[in-house]
């Protein structure tokens, strides 16, 4: 019986949405963070008697045993999040998207945790000609950030080990509000580019992107703490809602934001990419073995993101660093 919980990461984007789920379904929950996009993120729960928020680094040996002794399971979403922010230092990425991963991997084991979920990404399949990319496909990453995911996975899967059960999930990109927001994801970058310039550029636009909305990510989260065993063990799981064409994307939204902030003359401009990169997964898998199945929408994601906008949530989200992963590493000189 899983009761208590360590979530690696749980003040990013995913996790701000993830804790507060945990807390209300009753688990104990230990947060690992270096809290670089703000001290506040967690607040509203920061009462909360079965929150423990512990600011630290996951590459500090002493801190990983002192937090998981008595875990059951643990949720690992701390990373440096995308490629760019990666390759400003990939030394630092490496040390904490690969080495950090392979010794908490081993110290969970070690020390008893029962489950262990992996954040890992859909961009570990690289470009595919096929429709449907399947779990089963071929890795292919492209950037440093893929390719250590894609080693971080081969690690988990093989300290597996009776007891010790590990859950290997390939989000598809994730949209929508959260406390700490993020704008530098493609979702959340045209939303707020139409309703605060007025304007969405769309480069190239025929490139596919899969999505999934954060309330189900985090649902998925959620539900991989309650799955048996023997549904999960070993397992990869992509997750996505959908796989939709950049430009259909933007029309999306632009629709979307039009109406909700009463934009009639919302300008879409496209412009020529070199960046042609298309990623489509199938998420048959998970909804044939789990059940699971992402039901919110783009246009889910954009009319949140346009009540938050609404309720004064997202101040000065043009130029505030913390809605931006690589300026924010930046200025706090992680990189
Ligand atoms: N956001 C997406 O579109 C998406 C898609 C697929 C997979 N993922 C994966 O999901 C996870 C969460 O993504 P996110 O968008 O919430 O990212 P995020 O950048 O918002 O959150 C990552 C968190 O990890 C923390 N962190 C970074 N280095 C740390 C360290 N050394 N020690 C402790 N904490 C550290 C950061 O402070 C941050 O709060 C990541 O592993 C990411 O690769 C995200």
């Amino acid at each position: 019986m899983i009761k208590n919980v360590l979530v690696t990461g749980g003040a990013g984007y995913v996790g701000s949405v993830l804790v507060p789920k945990l807390l209300d379904k009753g688990y104990k929950v230990t947060v690992i963070d270096l809290y670089i996009y703000g001290e506040n993120v967690l607040d509203s729960v920061k009462d909360n008697p079965n929150l423990k928020q512990v600011k630290g680094d996951i590459r500090d040996k002493a801190l990983l045993e002192r937090e998981l002794t008595g875990v059951d399971a643990v949720i690992h979403l701390a990373c440096i999040s995308n490629d760019p922010s990666y390759e400003l230092n990939p030394d630092l990425g490496k040390s904490i998207n690969y080495d950090a991963l392979v010794l908490l991997g081993d110290l969970s084991k070690k020390l008893g945790v029962k489950r262990f979920i992996y954040a890992s990404s859909s961009s570990v399949y690289g470009i595919k000609e096929e429709e449907n990319v399947t779990e089963d496909m071929p890795l292919e990453p492209l950037t440093d950030y893929s390719k250590y995911k894609a080693l971080g996975e081969k690690y988990l899967l093989g300290l597996r080990a009776p007891g010790f059960v590990v859950l290997i999930l390939r989000p598809a990109t994730v949209c929508g509000y959260s406390p700490r927001l993020r704008l530098d994801l493609s979702v959340n970058i045209l939303t707020n580019h139409a309703v605060n310039k007025g304007r969405i550029t769309v480069f190239g636009g025929e490139q596919k992107r899969p999505n999934i909305h954060i309330e189900d990510v985090t649902d998925l989260y959620v539900k991989s703490l309650e799955y048996p065993d023997e549904k999960i063990d070993g397992k990869i799981f992509n997750a996505g809602y959908d796989n939709m064409k950049m430009k259909d994307i933007a029309l999306a939204v632009k629709s979307v934001v039009s109406k909700k902030m009463n934009k009639e003359n919302l300008e879409m401009v496209t412009t020529p990419t070199d960046d042609n990169r298309s990623y489509h997964i199938s998420s048959d898998k998970i909804k044939r073995e789990l059940g699971f199945e992402a039901l919110r929408s783009v246009e889910d994601a954009a009319s949140d993101l346009c009540d938050a906008f609404n309720a004064g949530k997202i101040p000065d989200s043009l130029n505030d660093k913390r809605y931006y992963n690589i300026k924010t590493m930046q200025a706090v000189h992680l990189v």
